[in-house]
């Protein structure tokens, strides 16, 4: 199961798919990727993703080694190849092999990597019981809406939250005001029942989960603030969550050890949680 990827071209088994040891995106995280889930064997959300990956490659002068338009049917191929009927498909780009110089080289062709990862969505644990986040100091680079594929910054946060028992971390700017999480948009819903979120103003990630929550809100009778909160602010909402593809929506519970509301997954956030896995089964292509 998840044996087989796809690299440049070709279908292969994943312990005999090989890139260059002077492929770019080794040796200078210069690439972009995307992450799109998969349910019952389809792709969620995929226009999203897709547009996404296009903005992301145009932002860094980055060409696809194939049409863009083929890409939805190798991912297809590959989830039919690995039998994958519940998880993520991973893709990412780098601008190729080529002598280590910092500038763009002139003869190197993109790297695709695509490979699949089973995963339990729907019935994850953590959506039931909910997850504590711990708040960092966010120390990325400004540009934050381009799905870099140089994510140290967000191995040390996420990294620090699981060295103390923690599933997410929470980053905030030096305003104390909070970005987003490692992997993952960060909400809050306040005592007056309205969503507060990030705008996409460069400092986040424009999070393909986060724009369809935001057009489910109303359904749930919540209003929308798209505005920046602070780490203190955070600490004391009705209720807290986190979107992204991989987990859809996640209560949070506590934040640096302090419960959010009665420290137990909100019923807003649990209902936002339903609608997107409506919204999710519709868009499966
Ligand atoms: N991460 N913000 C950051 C920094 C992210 O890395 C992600 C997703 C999101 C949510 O975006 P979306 O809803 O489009 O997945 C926000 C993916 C899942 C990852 O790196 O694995």
């Amino acid at each position: 199961m998840n044996d087989v990827a796809y690299v440049n071209g070709e279908f292969t088994r994943i312990q005999d798919a090989r890139v260059s040891v002077l492929d770019r995106g080794f040796l200078f995280g210069d690439g972009v990727y995307e992450v799109a889930a998969v349910l019952e064997g389809k792709l969620i959300d995929y226009e999203a993703h897709l547009s996404r990956l296009e903005r992301s490659l145009r932002e860094v002068a980055l060409g696809s080694p194939t049409p863009l338009t083929d890409l939805c049917e190798i991912q297809r191929e590959l989830i039919a190849r690995n039998g994958l009927r519940e998880g993520l498909v991973y893709l990412q780009i780098t601008r190729g092999a080529a002598a280590r110089d910092f500038g763009f080289p002139k003869d190197a062709s993109p790297t695709l990597v695509v490979f699949t990862q089973e995963k339990n969505i729907l019935a994850a644990p953590a959506a039931r019981t909910g997850i504590a986040v711990k708040t960092v100091r966010d120390i990325r680079w400004a540009r934050r809406d381009i799905k870099s594929i140089s994510l140290l910054a967000q191995v040390l946060a996420k990294q620090a939250a699981v060295a103390e028992g923690c599933q997410e971390a929470w980053m905030f700017d030096d305003d104390g005001m909070v970005t987003e999480g490692a992997s993952s948009s960060s909400f809050i819903i306040t005592k007056q029942g309205v969503i507060v979120t990030r705008p996409n103003d460069g400092s986040i990630l424009p999070g393909c989960t986060r724009k369809a929550i935001l057009a489910l809100a109303d359904e749930c009778g919540l209003s929308i603030d798209e505005r920046a909160f602070s780490v203190e602010e955070a600490l004391d909402p009705a209720e807290a969550f986190v979107t992204s593809a991989s987990t859809f929506v996640l209560p949070v519970v506590s934040i640096d050890g302090d419960p959010i509301g009665a420290g137990i997954p909100g019923d807003r956030t649990k209902r936002l949680r339903e609608l997107y896995i409506s919204f999710a089964r519709v868009s499966a292509t």
